[in-house]
């Protein structure tokens, strides 16, 4: 029986997540609650390795479809060994990206049919939802530099700009569909800012 809360935070690749999503669990802590960090792809050890073999810059033949099924195969890893059991225990679970990443960067980015990325996803997440999810909206261009200047490019980021620009507005789309649970931050803004942002939606849910 799932009792805990569960957090997703999304953005395209520089959109400052690490450090927002540092600061939430902070404040999560500091008001009592068992906090989970977790990422995706990622968060358990196979996951991690199907991680490694979709972000490394030499697998440039990985075809649109495969990679979709790759980030599903890690998330279910994911799910059934990390998020659900945290979850059915009454811990808050933030997660570095979640399905959304999928139909923005699978389905938005690379053209993969958006209910083939539903479909496979669904099989994957096993019923979980995300209780509440943080877009962290910022200029696709801004945002692709700061990040290779502070980490190097993977596979991913050498993307074209389009590609980002695609992902974007793919967010952008998601954001206005599902209103209740995404919540639209201005990530321009400074950290300060975007964390007492976050901090009033979740103040609210918890
Ligand atoms: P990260 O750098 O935020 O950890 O994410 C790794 C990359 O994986 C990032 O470029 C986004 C991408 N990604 C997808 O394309 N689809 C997904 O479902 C997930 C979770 C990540």
């Amino acid at each position: 029986m799932r009792k805990g809360l569960f957090i997703t935070v999304e953005g395209t690749d520089g959109s400052g997540k690490t450090t927002q999503i540092k600061l939430m669990e902070e404040f999560l802590k500091s008001a009592g609650n068992e906090v989970v960090l977790s990422r995706e792809p990622g968060g358990t050890q196979i996951s991690e390795m199907i991680r490694d073999l979709i972000l490394d810059p030499k697998n440039t033949d990985i075809s649109p479809l495969t990679e979709m099924m790759l980030y599903a195969a890690a998330r279910a890893q994911h799910v059934f060994q990390v998020i659900k059991p945290a979850l059915d225990s009454g811990k808050c679970v933030i997660c570095d990206r979640f399905v959304d990443s999928s139909f923005a960067y699978q389905g938005c980015g690379r053209g993969v049919d958006l209910k083939t990325v539903a479909d496979v996803n669904r099989a994957a997440v096993d019923g979980i939802v995300p209780d509440i999810t943080f877009f962290l909206d910022i200029d696709p261009h801004l945002a692709i530099q700061r990040r290779i200047k502070t980490t190097g490019a993977d596979r991913i980021e050498q993307e074209k700009m389009d590609f980002h620009t695609r992902v974007y507005e793919g967010y952008r789309k998601m954001a206005l569909l599902y209103p209740d649970r995404i919540k639209t931050i201005d990530a321009s803004k400074s950290i300060e800012e975007i964390s007492s942002q976050i901090k009033l939606y979740l103040t609210e849910i918890i």
